[in-house]
């Protein structure tokens, strides 16, 4: 009779199918855009890395995974209508969004091509969930990214540490922006002590599942 092992099943070491990894690695996004009581316990895919083309190269940068939609394979994210990424996106709607979560040593790199909401429905619904802690962001007068003579904080110097009225919040719903990323790809690839899981979900133009060499 053969002995139960001591480790956890892997999807390596179990019959697992594409479609079963498909769907928890979309579970695993949703998952991290809900709330958790202890730092520990956050997913590393909370943040995510947004890589956009530019006239000269690639650009990068972090942002928080706000809002995922596992069924129609969308993700958001908020942003400032006057940021840099914003101007690259206009030019070139398509990014690379990757994701990485120490805990469970999976990546995901998925293909985006994005849409930009500032003025509309879309980006109303969100503001109105943002507390005015991160509206205090969108209260800064210069520019994001604009030179500045001495270091500033990204909001009005004269707040400091306090937060604005929730009145007073609401002059920053005209820098608020909500990128829409419908995702047109995204590979999985998960590192073990007995190798690696390696997979590829094409959305577009035609679906298509498939096992990745490492
Ligand atoms: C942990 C972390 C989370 C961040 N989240 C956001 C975000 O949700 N949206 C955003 O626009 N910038 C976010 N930033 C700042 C960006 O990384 C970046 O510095 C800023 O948006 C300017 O980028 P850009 O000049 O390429 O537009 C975050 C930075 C860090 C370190």
């Amino acid at each position: 009779m053969s002995q139960p092992t001591e480790s956890a099943p892997s999807p390596r070491s179990t019959p697992y199918s594409l479609a079963d990894l498909e769907r928890d690695s979309w579970h695993q996004l949703v998952l991290a855009t809900q709330q958790t009581k202890n730092h520990e316990d956050r997913s590393g895919f909370r943040t995510m890395t947004v890589a956009t083309n530019t006239p000269d190269g690639a650009d990068a940068r972090t942002v928080v995974l706000r809002q995922v939609d596992a069924v129609r394979r969308y993700l958001w994210f908020h942003t400032d209508a006057r940021a840099r990424k914003v101007m690259q996106l206009e030019a070139f709607p398509n990014a690379t969004l990757l994701f990485w979560d120490d805990k469970s040593q999976i990546q995901l790199r998925l293909t985006a091509e994005t849409r930009l909401h500032t003025d509309d429905y879309v980006a109303d619904e969100q503001w109105k969930t943002l507390w005015v802690g991160s509206r205090k962001m969108y209260l800064s007068a210069p520019a994001p990214g604009s030179e500045q003579p001495a270091p500033y904080p990204g909001f009005p110097p004269e707040l400091g540490s306090e937060l604005p009225s929730e009145a007073d919040s609401e002059a920053g719903r005209r820098n608020f922006a909500v990128m829409e990323c419908r995702i047109l790809s995204l590979e999985y690839l998960q590192l073990g002590r007995d190798g690696q899981t390696r997979a590829r979900f094409q959305y577009e133009p035609d679906r298509k599942l498939a096992w990745l060499a490492p």
